[in-house]
């Protein structure tokens, strides 16, 4: 998500800036259509169905990273929401300003292409291929709206880290049941060709039905592939879950702070699978 550093001076006061599409090199085209290529190979079978309808819907299988303003005609039309340039990560404020207005803010950048595997800051692919074909679904549309008025609420009640590990377990490393088995939704792990296979089939990490507080009382890890997912069966058991309850006295429970760390499994879980974690045992990416 984000941190608080100074704006650009080419930023507006929103933090958005121009996409700056003409600008891009073939080379940074094609990075995206590598990416692309690659992600299109493991997640025909894994991500969920309205990830890959979404990717239809707006025409990013085109090839070439996708204009904003051509992407959010369509998207607009779909579900009401845009998508806007901005120069990397923006103050919290910022962002859930946004999402609460139907605005998701992308950073208009691309990695390098010896950075495919692994960026610290989410780049246009994250972004853009990783977020915003969830955005075509109703539901889901609806709930990232919900977040950023929810988000705006947590910073009156400095209790943003908790709320953001409900970010981080479904928006950016969710999973869903579907007929077919596990999906993911989730735009952090759509975006790793390597995540994407982990998340369903490795035997390390627990996948663990979801529940709202059991998930916002839980730390996770930002620099390596999750040691817990947490199973949603609907988009709509998500929205509703987090809707319908007052996060207020949640807030005042939980004190800002996490009692669960990320690799356990606690008696209340509804376990789908328990983890071995023998990846993150093993020292998980920084593995000799
Ligand atoms: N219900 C939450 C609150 O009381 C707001 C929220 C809704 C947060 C949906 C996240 C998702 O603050
Ligand atoms: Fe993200």
């Amino acid at each position: 998500m984000s941190n608080q550093f100074t704006k650009p001076p080419h930023a507006r006061q929103d933090w958005t800036i121009d996409q700056g599409w003409r600008a891009y090199t073939d080379e940074e085209h094609k990075t995206w259509d590598v990416l692309y290529q690659l992600l299109m190979k493991v997640l025909t079978t894994r991500a969920a169905p309205e990830f890959l309808s979404g990717l239809e819907a707006l025409d990013l299988h085109r090839g070439g990273i996708p204009e904003f303003e051509r992407m959010s005609d369509e998207l607009e039309a779909l579900t009401g929401w845009r998508v806007v340039a901005v120069p990397g990560l923006v103050p919290d404020e910022v962002f859930f300003e946004h999402l609460a207005n139907r605005r998701f803010p992308a950073g208009n950048f691309i990695r390098k292409p010896d950075q495919l595997d692994y960026i610290q800051e989410p780049d246009v692919f994250h972004d853009v291929f990783g977020h915003v074909p969830m955005l075509t679904d109703p539901v889901f549309a609806d709930y990232m709206v919900a977040y950023g008025e929810g988000g705006l609420r947590s910073l009156r009640h400095a209790s943003l880290k908790n709320l953001a590990a409900l970010y981080w377990y479904t928006v950016e490393f969710g999973l869903i049941q579907t007929n077919q088995g596990l999906r993911i939704y989730g735009a952090g792990i759509v975006s790793s060709p390597a995540e994407s296979v982990f998340s369903l089939e490795d035997p390390s990490p627990n996948r663990v039905a979801f529940d709202l507080r059991r998930l916002m009382r839980t730390d996770y890890r930002i620099d390596d592939f999750q040691q817990t997912y947490f199973v949603i069966e609907s988009y709509d058991q998500l929205f509703r879950a987090t809707v319908d309850t007052d996060f207020g006295p949640l807030y005042a429970d939980l004190q800002g702070e996490f009692d669960f760390k990320p690799e356990d499994v606690v008696a209340t879980d509804k376990v789908i699978s328990k983890g071995t974690q023998a990846y993150a045992n093993k020292g998980g990416r920084f593995a000799a």
